[in-house]
């Protein structure tokens, strides 16, 4: 086993995480190096090469569960120090933010456990996996903002250009008032031969594509619309592969995905497991502002990869989006002579679009991980006492969308329409 690097990020004297903004740097512990330590870790490390960012950005930690591929992973990854005890991180005076990448169930210890050591927290979503731990998460995020301390939620499609400019034409009233919500986040790769990874366990995740896929498509609907959802009227949930083949390895069950290095690490046995999550859910609610909506969530739309789409019908126009063409936005300009009107696909590349000035020239597509790395540098500019290009998702935040993921399941299991009010 490879011995775990030893030497360790040079302590600095440092204004305090809970001074209202950080000056000349901001020191950071990753927990979790998997599919999320990955994507996070590309946006800590060029955040600050495509952005004028007030702070410089210091990779000092990386926390895993293994040593030798945690220490492997930081190698890779560009950390400047690896560690399996994450408790270590939080009261090391190099750290000043700690980025939650860890499977739904720790979060809650995690981002407790940095925000009582006064650090500021970007956490993965959803913000739990059960109400009650966001609650405790959000209580203790209020307490902490009393001290001057942030909190994050890594809701990275708001960031995709096209999300972001839609947000911004629904705000300048492009599409006047709304009448319809159209979200559905279509995943396949949840069949019968995928085994029981955490993703299928409620002990861990709390739900399945429920709070792993409806929470970004909640979070999407609320963000674009400026409105909150008021009422769940009616909900399925369903699981159909009721049991999966137990995963031997244990660091690689907890992973749907690849090791650090890419590789696909997973050794199945043959003895079987049941699954505790939905493989799909889907409901219908009401909007703040009137509109109605719908939501489907599943990891079984065998032929749809990463298709996180929304449409938004309003009086003036509509909008729409698929993560899957992530760089164009449709939009249908409804106060235009019959004679010209149409669905005008924008190539969102344009200098003039969220973020893009920052990358490539016009026509130079971004990917999946760019919404990561603005996310990230919007974090950095908050903290540096700068304002986020687009708003960012904190707990306070996060928890709205979490109570609408509760009201849900309230609706499904109660079979009757549930107000995200009586779930507060
Ligand atoms: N924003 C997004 O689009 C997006 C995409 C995928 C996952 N996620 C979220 O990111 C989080 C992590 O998901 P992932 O796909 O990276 O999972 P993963 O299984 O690929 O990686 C999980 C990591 O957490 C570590 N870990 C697990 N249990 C731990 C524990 N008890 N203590 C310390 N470390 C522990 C593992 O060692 C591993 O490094 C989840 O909350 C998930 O919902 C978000």
């Amino acid at each position: 086993m490879a011995k775990v690097r030893t030497s360790r990020p040079a302590s600095k004297q440092q204004a305090s995480a809970s001074t209202a903004y950080l000056s000349g740097s901001l020191g950071l512990a990753l927990l979790g190096t998997k599919f999320m330590g990955r994507a996070h870790s590309i946006a800590w490390a060029n955040a600050p090469k495509f952005f004028d960012l007030p702070l410089q950005v210091d990779r000092n930690w990386a926390a895993g569960r293994d040593a030798a591929e945690t220490h492997e992973f930081a190698r890779i990854w560009g950390w400047k120090a690896s560690t399996i005890d994450w408790q270590e991180t939080l009261t090391n005076p190099t750290v000043e933010l700690v980025d939650v990448a860890t499977p739904n169930h720790v979060h809650k210890e995690m981002a407790i456990a940095a925000l009582e050591a006064g650090r500021h927290v970007a956490c993965e979503k959803p913000l739990a996996g059960t109400l009650a731990d966001a609650r405790e998460m959000r209580n203790a995020a209020r307490k902490a903002a009393k001290r001057g301390v942030k909190t994050f939620v890594w809701f990275n499609y708001r960031r995709a250009p096209a999300v972001a400019l839609a947000h911004r034409l629904v705000k300048q009233g492009c599409i006047g008032r709304i009448f319809h919500i159209r979200a559905a986040y279509l995943q396949d790769w949840g069949g019968p031969t995928t085994p029981l990874v955490w993703r299928f366990q409620s002990s861990q995740a709390g739900s399945g594509a429920h709070g792993d896929l409806n929470a970004h498509i909640i979070d999407m609907a609320r963000f674009i619309s400026g409105e909150e959802i008021s009422q769940v009227v009616g909900a399925i949930e369903e699981t159909f592969i009721k049991e999966r083949l137990l995963v031997v390895d244990s660091e690689a069950a907890l992973s749907g995905h690849e090791d650090s290095a890419g590789r696909r690490t997973r050794k199945q046995s043959k003895k079987m497991g049941k699954s505790t999550v939905d493989d799909c859910v889907l409901f219908l609610a009401r909007m703040s502002g009137g509109a109605t909506a719908s939501f489907e969530a599943t990891r079984l739309a065998t032929g749809n990869k990463n298709q996180n789409c929304i449409e938004i019908n309003g009086e003036k126009g509509s909008i729409r989006f698929s993560f899957e063409r992530m760089n164009e936005l449709e939009f249908w300009d409804d106060t235009r002579a019959d004679a010209v009107k149409g669905w005008t696909k924008i190539l969102c590349t344009e200098s003039v679009h969220p973020y893009i000035k920052h990358y490539w020239p016009a026509g130079h597509l971004v990917g999946y991980e760019h919404g990561f790395v603005s996310q990230a540098a919007d974090i950095v500019r908050v903290l540096g006492g700068q304002t986020a290009e687009i708003p960012l998702p904190d707990f306070e935040d996060a928890w709205k969308t979490q109570c609408v993921l509760e009201a849900v399941i309230r609706s499904a299991r109660r079979r009757r329409p549930i107000a995200v009010s009586e779930v507060d």
